[in-house]
């Protein structure tokens, strides 16, 4: 800052060449230093990207929409399927299938088979459906249960993402022709 210096003229205007505010130039090397941590953060060591963050935040509001409704949570026949941003986000990825798998195995397959053929509880892979076979449908079925069929309510228990994961796996048992399958039970459907 100290080295005033005289104008330099180029096509006949003048203008300074001091050295730039320590401040600024300490500002702009900070702004290239935050450049490269943020973007190594988001795409080399994982941080939430925007796609992310749009489906964790859609998902929070759908579930503050649905607090208070008005046609309770009893009425399981006739809803309307209401499938979360998160919930769709689920369905077919690989990684909420698998983890899906082995919740199922853990708390399901008693009472469904371990292929979901149906022992206690319905054949989960038939066409027929007490509660729906949409996703949404079987999303609420595993939250809520059917206390007094024997079907327990699982989101207090396992919380939603896993409730989610099983709505993934349950959707892929579909069509799979299990041995021993447990006589179909509820509404066909397509
Ligand atoms: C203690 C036994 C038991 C356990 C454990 C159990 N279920 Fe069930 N489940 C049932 C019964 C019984 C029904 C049938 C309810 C009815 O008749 O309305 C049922 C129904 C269902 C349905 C609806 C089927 C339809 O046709 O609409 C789904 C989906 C389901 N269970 C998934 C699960 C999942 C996923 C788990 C593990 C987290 C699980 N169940 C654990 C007993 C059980």
């Amino acid at each position: 800052m100290s080295n005033q210096v005289r104008p330099v003229t180029a096509d006949g205007i003048e203008e300074f060449d001091n050295a730039l505010p320590r401040w600024w130039v300490w500002l702009f090397k900070f702004t290239v230093l935050f450049a490269v941590v943020y973007m190594a953060w988001g795409h080399v060591f994982g941080g939430e990207s925007i796609q992310q963050e749009y489906v964790r935040e859609v998902a929070a509001s759908e579930k503050f929409a649905e607090l208070p409704d008005n046609e309770g949570h009893e009425n399981h026949h006739g809803h309307e399927s209401d499938e979360s941003a998160a919930l769709l986000a689920a369905m077919g990825d690989q990684k909420s299938i698998a983890a899906g798998k082995d919740v199922y195995t853990t708390n399901c397959s008693p009472c469904h088979g371990s292929g979901g053929e149906g022992t206690v509880g319905p054949n989960l892979t038939d066409k027929f459906w007490i509660h729906g076979g949409k996703p949404g449908q079987i999303e609420r079925t595993i939250s809520d249960g059917v206390l007094e069929k024997g079907m327990p309510a699982w989101k207090p228990i396992l919380g939603e993402e896993k409730v989610r994961q099983l709505v993934a796996y349950v959707i892929t048992l579909k069509g799979s022709n299990p041995q021993n399958p447990k006589a179909p039970q509820g509404n066909p459907e397509p």
